[in-house]
């Protein structure tokens, strides 16, 4: 890995992501791919080369892969899960068809290609608890129907013309630098704004309803932990299960209140968010990610609590 474009590195991970390999790969060329309307800003912008890359344009893509001899590319390009239960054709389009004209540049160029998966590829029929790398996934959101596709596309051209493809199934990713939109995962950030602020916070997941979380400096370690493994110990590749922790709005209320006593929480269910949570595992296995190229979590809930409320207080100022 030397030569990467991000694709969406603007968005929740890609932001983080993009300044992360900036900061190990100072000799390569990291390259802030974005669309019209979501150009990079300030340090991200600053820091190193950046490049329209549309993933429904696969000349566009062709063009910053050749200009800047890209050799890995991390494809973020998504809709989240409540967006595309809104937009399931505008979701096919990017998570899929974008997919595959990134698949077919990798085939002749032999890059590495980084898709992420999701908790959000498992269904009602999977296991919840302790969720297998390898088990039943039929899910019912058309975010998840475009992420089962993803894990078997990338497997596909690695089985088939040996692309180098890699992934895991992220949790809700948390994180004090870029908001996410549209996730059913969301409220576990915006508590945080919330909390910070002064705010009451409604919360549109219902209590007791768990789902697999993480903070985003360990997912960012993860994703890049994963494409510099030695590729002869991967059993698997497209997905692996990855976890650090796991919580329902009452826990993490409860933390929160720990920390700052006058939170206030109130419930006001959105039932398409909490149909797709409800079809969601508790707790996933990550046992194959950690025998395989050794994925470790730093943060635990209370740990991330902690930095949290700590950088969004420096931010607002409300320390
Ligand atoms: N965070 C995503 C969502 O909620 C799941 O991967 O859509």
């Amino acid at each position: 890995m030397k030569n990467v474009l991000i694709i969406g590195s603007t968005g929740q991970i890609g932001s983080e992501l993009t300044m992360k390999l900036r900061g190990m790969f100072p000799d390569g060329q990291i390259v802030a791919g974005y669309i019209p309307g979501a150009e990079p800003k300030g340090i991200l912008l600053e820091s190193g080369p950046s490049a329209q890359a549309d993933v429904c344009d696969g000349n566009q893509l062709l063009d910053v892969i050749r200009k800047y001899d890209v050799d890995t590319v991390f494809n973020l390009a998504a809709l989240l899960s409540a967006v595309a239960e809104k937009k399931p054709q505008l979701a096919w389009k990017i998570q899929i068809d974008g997919l595959m004209n990134i698949l077919e540049i990798a085939r002749d160029r032999h890059l590495s290609v980084f898709t992420p998966s999701s908790i959000g590829s498992f269904g009602p029929e999977t296991p919840r608890l302790e969720t297998p790398q390898d088990t039943i996934q039929r899910p019912k959101s058309m975010y998840g129907v475009t992420k089962v596709t993803t894990e078997l596309l990338s497997d596909y051209y690695f089985l088939k013309y040996g692309v180098d493809t890699r992934s895991v199934r992220f949790p809700g990713l948390i994180s004090h630098v870029t908001l996410p939109g549209g996730g059913t995962t969301d409220y576990a950030v915006e508590i945080f704004y919330a909390a910070v602020k002064g705010e009451e916070f409604v919360c549109p997941i219902a209590a007791g309803t768990y789902m697999d979380m993480m903070y985003m400096p360990d997912a960012l370690q993860g994703a890049v932990d994963l494409m510099l493994a030695d590729p002869s110990r991967l059993k698997h590749r497209n997905a692996f299960n990855i976890a650090s922790m796991s919580f329902d709005p009452e826990r993490i209320a409860a933390k929160i209140r720990a920390r700052i006593p006058s939170f206030r929480m109130r419930y006001e269910v959105d039932p398409v968010r909490q149909a797709i949570a409800d079809s969601w595992p508790d707790r996933l296995d990550d046992t194959c990610a950690r025998e395989e190229w050794g994925w470790k979590p730093r943060f635990g809930l209370d740990e991330m609590v902690d930095d949290m409320i700590a950088e969004l207080r420096k931010r607002f100022g409300t320390a």
